[in-house]
């Protein structure tokens, strides 16, 4: 076959994979439009926590989206685009079958538990679920931007005084969802509550600004007396009331923000209580909090603060804390086979090296928690 026969045959069959994928793509659009003006499920049950509460939906909504418009809450850091995977809840009945794009998220215990993504769960006919209660429990808050620093040259700090309602109760460890306005409407982004947790009518937040990111752009362009909305708190960290526990707090950036909050709590409680904060920048300028948790060690002889940097340092800075990735300081600084709770808070990489040094060090996979962001 000559260049020209074979240019032919190839151009055909890339204009067939071509019309195949646009037929397939026109479809499914044709589909969703199609359910959306013909199709009515009329007023559907949504049932939670057999009869603990029964609502009346319109069907053809998501379960998140119905759950929302009934005033109850379900984590969403994703906004409801299936891509965090924070939307568990379990269906028992009349969810439909498991849908391709949860399963990334569902593992093999959760599908046969009945667990699924509340974002991709559409209410066709009755529905059951349950709900824990700690999630029927968060609300929407009210609330005043009271002020806002630098702490970096790319991470603020951010704090709201409540309005409606006036107080928070929280977990040290939770986070709420920011509600930010898009071009598309309002979005949610999750936040890591820093205040502690006996300071009831505030919010802090430690807020890292993504470039062209939607949520960090507007926290970060706040303005003091601007009103602000969120719901919360949200997360699972229960902190081991047993003070003979050591803490040991792993985090970089703005994973500063829950261990703030666990650390002040903490020592608001256990004022003798084992404690170790082992904090990763990469040079001096992302350092932050520093003086004022050497100044809390000052006080409590059993905290220990740590601060890393991971890159070079430059000829005109100063620097006499770790250098090398925060890992290796909590490796070289932590004894093995003591009791501990750890929590870390970081990118994945950092993560995954913390919890295998803790895992060297006796700690066991049931007592390490972490946030990945
Ligand atoms: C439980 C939890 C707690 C969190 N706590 C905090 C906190 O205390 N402080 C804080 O600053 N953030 C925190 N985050 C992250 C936060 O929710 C947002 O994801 C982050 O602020 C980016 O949102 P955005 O709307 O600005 O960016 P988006 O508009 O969502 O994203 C804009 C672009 O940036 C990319 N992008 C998104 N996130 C990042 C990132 N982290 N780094 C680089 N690129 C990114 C996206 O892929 C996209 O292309 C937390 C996340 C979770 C899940
Ligand atoms: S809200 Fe993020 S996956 Fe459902």
């Amino acid at each position: 076959m000559n260049c020209l026969c074979m240019g032919i045959v190839f151009g055909e069959y890339l204009l067939s994979i071509l019309s195949f994928g646009g037929l397939t793509v026109s479809l499914a659009a044709i589909l969703i439009v199609a359910e959306r003006l013909l199709v009515n499920y009329g007023t559907c049950k949504l049932d939670i926590n057999a009869g603990q509460k029964p609502l009346e939906v319109p069907g053809g909504q998501t379960l998140l989206a119905s759950l929302y418009a009934s005033q109850i809450f379900i984590p969403s850091a994703c906004g409801g685009k299936g891509s965090c995977g924070h939307c568990k809840i379990t269906v028992t009945a009349g969810g439909g079958p498991v849908l391709p794009t949860e399963t990334a998220y569902l593992s093999r215990k959760e599908m046969r538990s009945n667990v699924r993504l509340a974002c991709q769960v559409k209410i066709r006919e009755d529905i059951y679920v349950r709900i824990p209660e700690d999630m029927l429990n968060v609300r929407m808050f009210t609330s005043t931007l009271e002020s806002i620093k630098d702490l970096t040259h790319d991470i603020k700090q951010i704090r709201l005084a409540l309005n409606d309602p006036a107080e928070i109760s929280h977990r040290p460890g939770q986070y709420v969802q920011v509600q930010a306005p898009s071009s598309d409407g309002p979005v949610f982004r999750a936040y890591s509550i820093s205040s502690p947790t006996y300071e009831s009518n505030v919010v802090e937040l430690v807020v890292r600004l993504v470039p062209g990111g939607i949520g960090s752009t507007y926290l970060h362009n706040l303005q003091v007396g601007q009103a602000v909305s969120f719901t919360g708190p949200y997360g699972e960290f229960v902190l081991n009331d047993d003070p003979s526990v050591e803490i040991v707090c792993v985090g970089g950036g703005c994973g500063m923000a829950p261990m703030k909050n666990i650390i002040y709590t903490l020592y608001h409680r256990w004022p003798e209580r084992s404690c170790w904060l082992f904090f990763g920048c990469r040079t001096v300028r992302d350092v932050f909090y520093l003086g004022q948790f050497q100044e809390l060690a000052g006080k409590h002889s059993n905290f220990h603060v740590v601060y890393a940097l991971s890159d070079k340092l430059g000829e005109d800075e100063d620097w006499d804390g770790e250098t090398g990735f925060i890992h290796l300081a909590a490796d070289k600084h932590l004894e093995p086979n003591v009791r501990r709770q750890a929590f870390l808070c970081g990118p994945p990489p950092m993560i995954e090296a913390v919890t295998r040094v803790l895992e060297e060090k006796g700690i066991g996979s049931q007592d390490i928690f972490y946030d990945e962001f």
